[in-house]
């Protein structure tokens, strides 16, 4: 898969790893209408591309990203109502195109992470920070809100913590994020790599297909209660096991050999 040659994403390939790196270091990554288009294309195209099992997303220079560009929010809020609302929509389709994107997405989290930043981060499957991190839903010092954001961090740190982050817009460092759950994991900034490199490794080794339904099955239960999931699973492993991938997998353990899938 060819990616186009964009003009605030750094993309490179390591084998099955696609690196995606938000580009703009000298506004900290913050990200105005050609990011939120490129990261929409860059996930999309990922998703298709045969070749890439893992997708890492991080930012170049001093910070992870420092959010919405506020330059281009301002422009947003002059135009009509229309194309004001349009642009908001596709923000929120870009983060949506991240959570849904059928690869593993991991992120790799430094320097600041605020408001659509911290957005990004609960986009992603597994989001991984130093330790001195500084996140922040911090809207509201903006007198707006983390609106398109809200869902996508919600279903990571969940109501009660999103009332005092999202009211106060206080900021928290990388410990904090990954106490509340925003992200999967926090570790001394010399670390960071290694710790990207662990879990990126770990999907390397776990079968694709079973990867992807994976993430697709938590998608499905995450809601059910206990009785209405029974038919959701038990279908699910049923078909999953009859695959090809699932016949490669059980049988390697059995013949004490790696499955083909690991690099
Ligand atoms: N939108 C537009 N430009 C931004 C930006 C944003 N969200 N965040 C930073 N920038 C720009 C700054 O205006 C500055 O531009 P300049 O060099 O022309 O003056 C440049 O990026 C570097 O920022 P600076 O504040 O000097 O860097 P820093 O490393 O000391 O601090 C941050 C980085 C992220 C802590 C700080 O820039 C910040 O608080 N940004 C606002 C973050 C925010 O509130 N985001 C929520 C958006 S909804």
């Amino acid at each position: 898969m060819n990616y186009p040659d964009y003009e605030t994403l750094a993309v490179s390939r390591d084998d099955a790893v696609l690196h995606v790196k938000l580009d703009r270091p000298d506004v900290r990554n913050a990200f105005n209408g050609t990011v939120v288009d490129e990261l929409q294309n860059a996930f999309q195209l990922a998703g298709e591309d045969d070749t890439t099992r893992v997708v890492v997303l991080s930012g170049n220079g001093k910070s992870f990203s420092a959010g919405a560009d506020l330059s281009w929010m301002r422009e947003q809020a002059e135009l009509d109502e229309v194309a004001n609302a349009a642009g908001a929509d596709r923000m929120a389709r870009m983060f949506l195109a991240i959570a849904r994107c059928p690869k593993p997405v991991v992120a790799r989290i430094h320097g600041h992470a605020l408001g659509g930043g911290s957005g990004l981060t609960a986009a992603a499957d597994i989001a991984i920070c130093s330790d001195e991190t500084v996140f922040g839903l911090t809207e509201v010092k903006l007198g707006i809100v983390p609106a398109v954001i809200s869902p996508f961090v919600m279903q990571k740190i969940g109501e009660g913590r999103a009332r005092r982050l999202f009211l106060t817009g206080e900021r928290f460092d990388g410990r904090e994020a990954a106490r509340i759950g925003l992200v999967s994991e926090s570790v001394p900034e010399a670390e960071l790599d290694g710790a990207v490199d662990h879990v990126v490794r770990e999907l390397l080794g776990s079968g694709p297909a079973a990867v992807a339904s994976a993430k697709e099955l938590i998608r499905a239960v995450a809601k059910s209660s206990l009785e209405d999931a029974i038919p959701v699973t038990s279908d699910w492993i049923a078909k999953l096991r009859a695959t090809p991938e699932a016949s490669e997998g059980m049988s390697a353990f059995l013949e004490k050999r790696k499955p083909n899938w690991v690099r």
